[in-house]
């Protein structure tokens, strides 16, 4: 993860020293990383399984190192002077252990712009969230502007896609852009849900099937479909490529659906960023479902958004005295299986052991 991250902080290289400052600010703290581990450790995991052809990937274009002077060389010394940018390169093998070398150097920047796509949605989120932390740091909207924030985001984007568009595959890179239009159609059906003109809220499924379709779109695009891109890039028969995409898909709603329970069970200070903060923003996320389920009182806070005074901590109190905490993480844990279910068909190997491992990591988390 330390060879991804320096991966990284090289393609976001840009010439004007304040947008290179603010682009690199979320990389400085410790991510979880859970991405691009996920895309290294399907792309070891899917290596073992059946291919779709005799070609040898190693050897098809996808696959070939890009190399430094192949790639944003807008060096020109006539261009101006902040559209140069730093060029980079995967990492050079020598430092690429051993044991992961059977990991496509395509796969490997992939894994690159999965972290890359997720930390630009997260400088976005902070400023839509007004979220004055992350990772344990002031948040780059704190710390830079939301102007700058938004920008800085934009520029992630626009570097992944570039990375992107050079690994010469037509259906990853369809991949990877329609996961940062469902993150964006995710955040509207959130937003939506704190508009102020829904209709007065009576329990129905439909609340949860929203919910889950919103999870599904703001955090389970993104991985379920870079899961999808490893096994395509590795050349995977089609039925383990469909196993990949459903292992990340469960592993991506079982993740939000924790994340969502921390945010009622962890301090902001383990959490690393503002803990009850989805109350305060008037979301119902899915404790608060569950526990509206079997106490209608809670439908009149939800309609008002939790904005008359004491409604947030109302709110909580019916939640503590619920089971909807439970019932979240008994619903994170049926994703969890159905995840690990879907790799059955892989062989036994280290790399599958370390995905049915991500699973259990992602139940046990706390921050
Ligand atoms: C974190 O959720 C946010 C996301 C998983 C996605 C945010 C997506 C956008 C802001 C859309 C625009 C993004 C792009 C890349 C175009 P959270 O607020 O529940 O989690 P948190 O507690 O970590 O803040
Ligand atoms: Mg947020
Ligand atoms: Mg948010």
């Amino acid at each position: 993860m330390k060879l991804l991250t320096n991966n990284i902080r090289q393609l976001l290289g840009s010439g004007h020293p304040m947008l290179d400052n603010v682009a690199k600010y979320y990389t400085q703290s410790e991510g979880k990383y859970v991405r691009p581990m996920l895309v290294l450790l399907m792309a070891r995991a899917t290596a073992l399984c059946p291919r779709t052809s005799s070609i040898n990937p190693t050897e098809s274009t996808v696959n070939v190192p890009i190399s430094p002077s192949s790639i944003l060389s807008d060096t020109n010394p006539s261009a101006p002077p902040y559209s140069t940018s730093t060029a980079f390169s995967s990492t050079p093998d020598a430092e690429w252990p051993a044991e992961w070398s059977d990991v496509l150097p395509s796969q490997r920047r992939l894994a690159e712009i999965t972290e890359l796509i997720h930390t630009a949605s997260l400088l976005h989120d902070d400023v839509i969230d007004r979220s004055v932390s992350r990772r344990g740091a002031a948040s780059a909207n704190l710390e830079f502007g939301n102007k700058m924030a938004v920008l800085a985001g934009d520029f992630l984007l626009g570097r992944a896609s570039v990375a992107l568009a050079r690994l010469r595959d037509p259906e990853v890179t369809e991949l990877l852009a329609t996961v940062i239009a469902n993150l964006v159609e995710g955040e509207f059906m959130q937003l939506k849900n704190t508009s102020k003109d829904e209709s007065y809220p009576v329990w129905s499924e439909d609340a949860l099937t929203y919910y889950l379709q919103k999870t599904y779109l703001k955090s389970a695009s993104l991985i379920s479909k870079s899961c999808r891109a490893a096994a395509l890039l590795g050349r995977s028969a089609p039925e383990v490529v469909e196993a990949s995409y459903s292992y990340g898909k469960n592993l991506g709603l079982a993740f939000q659906l924790v994340d969502d329970m921390l945010d009622y069970t962890v301090n902001a200070q383990e959490l690393g960023k503002p803990a009850g903060a989805d109350l305060e923003l008037g979301l119902a996320t899915a404790p608060l479902l569950f526990a509206w389920k079997d106490n209608s009182a809670l439908g009149a806070l939800i309609g008002r958004k939790f904005s008359k005074e004491g409604d947030v901590e109302a709110a909580r109190q019916m939640v503590a005295s619920s089971s909807g905490l439970e019932q979240t993480r008994a619903l994170a844990q049926s994703y969890v299986d159905q995840a690990i279910d879907a790799i059955s068909i892989f062989p036994e190997s280290e790399a599958k052991q370390g995905l049915i491992n991500m699973c259990k990591k992602v139940l046990e988390r706390r921050k």
